[in-house]
C-alpha cells in the first residue's frame, strides 16, 4: 500500500469513527487513550521519504470507551461547557447559602468528563471527599470505579460523577431537606451543561431528587424513570453495597440495563 492509500484508509477509518461518535448535541468526539496514540503515532505528510515510512502499529484491543477520554477532538467549533461548569464550580466553592459551609474543608463539585454520555449522581461528600475535593474517592468511591471499570469497563473519567450536595453533612449524617433546596440549583446546572444520554442515580437521594418522587428506593429501581428529558436509572448506593454485598447482583442488573441503554458491550 503507498503512502497515498494509507492516509486514505486512515482518512476513511476517522471519518467513520466521527461519524460514530458525534452527537447532534455534542460538539467533540470520544477518543481512547490508546486511539488518540494512535493517531498522533501518524505520520504527517513528508515531502521526503513517502513511500516508506511504517504503518502506525494498530493499538491493542481495550476497554469499551464512552464519552469524552482524556483526549476530546473537536468536531465542529469549540464547545464552551467546560469553561461555564469550570466557573460553576467556582461559584460553588464559595457558596454559603447554608450552614455547611462553616463545616466543610472544601467543596465537592465533580468529576469526570464534561463530556459524558452517563452520569452518576451521588448523595453527599463523605470524610475523604471533603478533604481531597474530588467525588466517590473513598471506600464507596473504590466500589463506584469498580463498577464503571470492572462491570461496565469503561474508564471513570469518560462519566461524569457528582453530588446532590456539594459539602459533607458532619458526620456523614442525611442531608436536611433545607440544604438539598440550597443545592439543588447548582446540580442542575451541572446536568444543564453535561446533558449526558442517561442518568444512574445513586441511592435514595439522588433517586428522589432526580425522580422527583417521594418513594423508597426499591420502588424507584428496577424501570426507567426521567429527570427533565434525561432517562435516570436508579440503583443502590455504593455504601449500603459494601453494607449489604447481597444487593450487588440487583445492582449489576440496573448497570446493565443503562449499558443496554447506551449500547454498550455486555461480558459475560
Ligand atoms: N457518597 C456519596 O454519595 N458521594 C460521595 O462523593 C462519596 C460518598
Amino acid at each position: 500500500m503507498d503512502r497515498n492509500e494509507l492516509y486514505r484508509d486512515i482518512i476513511a477509518d476517522v471519518r467513520t469513527l466521527l461519524k460514530a461518535r458525534t452527537h447532534p448535541r455534542r460538539r467533540t468526539i470520544a477518543l481512547s487513550p490508546e486511539a488518540a496514540a494512535w493517531l498522533q503515532a501518524i505520520p504527517g505528510p513528508s515531502t521526503v521519504d513517502t513511500a516508506s515510512a511504517p504503518a502506525p502499529a494498530a493499538p491493542e484491543p481495550g476497554p469499551a470507551t464512552l464519552g469524552k477520554a482524556p483526549t476530546a477532538a473537536p468536531v465542529d467549533g469549540p464547545d464552551d461547557r467546560e469553561a461555564a461548569l469550570a466557573e460553576a464550580a467556582r461559584r460553588v466553592s464559595a457558596c454559603t447559602k447554608c450552614a455547611l459551609c462553616e463545616t466543610r474543608t472544601q467543596t465537592v463539585f465533580s468529576d469526570g468528563s464534561p463530556w459524558a454520555r452517563l452520569a452518576f449522581v451521588g448523595e453527599a461528600p463523605g470524610a475523604d471527599e471533603d478533604r481531597q475535593g474530588t467525588p466517590f474517592v473513598g471506600r464507596a468511591g473504590q466500589l463506584l470505579t469498580d463498577i464503571i471499570t470492572k462491570g461496565m469497563r469503561i474508564h471513570r473519567s469518560e462519566v461524569y460523577i457528582c453530588n446532590v450536595l456539594k459539602c459533607r453533612p458532619p458526620g456523614n449524617r442525611d442531608p436536611q431537606p433545607e440544604e438539598i433546596a440550597s443545592c439543588e440549583p447548582y446540580l442542575r446546572e451541572q446536568l444543564r451543561l453535561v446533558q449526558p444520554e442517561v442518568i444512574c442515580a445513586l441511592g435514595s437521594f439522588a433517586a428522589r431528587f432526580l425522580t422527583g418522587l417521594d418513594l423508597p428506593l426499591g420502588r424507584l429501581r428496577g424501570s426507567w424513570r426521567e429527570y427533565e428529558g434525561i432517562p435516570v436509572r436508579v440503583t443502590y448506593h455504593p455504601s449500603y453495597l459494601l453494607r449489604n454485598p447481597s444487593a450487588k447482583k440487583q445492582a449489576w442488573e440496573d448497570i446493565q440495563e443503562i449499558m443496554r441503554r447506551l449500547q454498550l458491550p455486555i461480558q459475560g
